[in-house]
């Protein structure tokens, strides 16, 4: 069979015996890129790598998937806020649009932007044709749109279909610090890739009760994958919409953080009618106004979010 380094495009054949495992991961000898391969037959040039070494390779990426099972949470506030945060903060930044809404692309002004769904119909070219720069510095975009709902369709069936998105952001990773994924509410193809693709899952909740069972269903999915494909996932929670002068929603506050406590931000984001007028004008908070309340805790929250990176890195030999 034939495998293709998915950055500089060599071909590669492989033996039938050359491994027994199904899914393995390789490093081409041309340009040096680690990607994962499936059922090889033959090998050349391939040096095979163990998952171990793999992951001690992949423990430096910041690639975090935004989910939460249930919709309207601040998901794509969260991922188009969090990301101008880092960037303001000196971080590059690539946000992937990975829902089929499109609401982060025509956030940040993109509407009839080649989606990543046309990028992968024309697998010889590189994803970096695909990634758009948006009026913000150090702020770029993979967009979505409406033929992202086909993308389903073109790998229904598949084997292996959640290493999609990974295989393809490996080919682009090295140039951003951060890489942050929208995802849809539904847990299948979409998110199932983008899990795979993530070492950190950010699960935003809503300070109300019934958002626990969001988080819950996430979490459980989140234990799945790493115990499957991607052992190295971690995942935070981040409280989302706190109506401060609210009793009930202090109140609930404080019982899901004894509920998922260790496992939370300590950033919590509140209710800010700013954030609403923002979106109306295609703008992230803080860009909008710089008194908005919740514009400065995204930034609080890119703060954390830094701090937590680089804690995980290890240090030098
Ligand atoms: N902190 C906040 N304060 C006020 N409104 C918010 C806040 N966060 C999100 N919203 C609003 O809630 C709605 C749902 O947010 P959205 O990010 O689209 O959720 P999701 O992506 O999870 O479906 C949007 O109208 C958004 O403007
Ligand atoms: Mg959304």
């Amino acid at each position: 069979m034939i495998i293709i380094c998915q950055k500089c495009m060599t071909r590669f054949h492989l033996d039938d015996d050359a491994t027994d495992k199904s899914t393995f991961v390789a490093r081409c000898t041309v340009c040096g890129h680690l990607f994962s391969a499936y059922k090889p037959n033959r090998v050349q040039e391939i040096t095979f790598l163990d998952l171990e070494k793999a992951r001690q390779d992949e423990t430096n990426d910041q690639v975090i998937a935004i989910s939460n099972r249930k919709g309207g949470v601040a998901k794509t506030t969260t991922c188009l806020n969090l990301g101008l945060s880092l960037a303001l903060l000196k971080k590059r930044v690539l946000l992937v649009d990975f829902d089929a809404q499109a609401n982060l692309t025509l956030s940040l002004g993109q509407k009839e932007a080649p989606t990543f769904y046309d990028a992968q119909k024309k697998i010889g070219k590189r994803l970096d044709d695909f990634i758009v720069a948006t009026k913000y510095s150090d702020l770029w975009l993979l967009p979505s749109g409406r033929n992202m709902v086909l993308l389903n369709k073109m790998y229904f069936g598949a084997r292996n279909f959640e290493y999609m998105l990974k295989d393809r952001l490996n080919t682009v990773k090295e140039q951003f610090d951060f890489i942050l994924i929208d995802t849809p509410p539904s847990i299948e193809f979409y998110t199932l890739n983008a899990l795979t693709a993530s070492n950190r899952v950010l699960i935003p909740c809503q300070c109300d009760y019934l958002s626990t069972h969001g988080v819950d269903q996430v979490l459980r999915l989140i234990k799945l994958i790493r115990e499957k494909s991607n052992p190295q996932i971690q995942s935070r929670i981040l409280f989302t919409m706190l109506d401060r002068d609210s009793h009930a929603s202090r109140l609930i506050l404080r019982k899901i953080q004894a509920l998922y406590q260790g496992q939370t931000f300590d950033t919590v984001i509140e209710m800010d009618g700013v954030l609403k007028e923002a979106q109306i004008l295609n703008m992230p908070a803080i860009q909008y106004s710089q008194k908005s309340v919740a514009g400065t805790q995204y930034i609080e929250l890119a703060k954390e979010v830094i701090a937590i990176a680089e804690a995980s890195v290890p240090p030098l030999p």
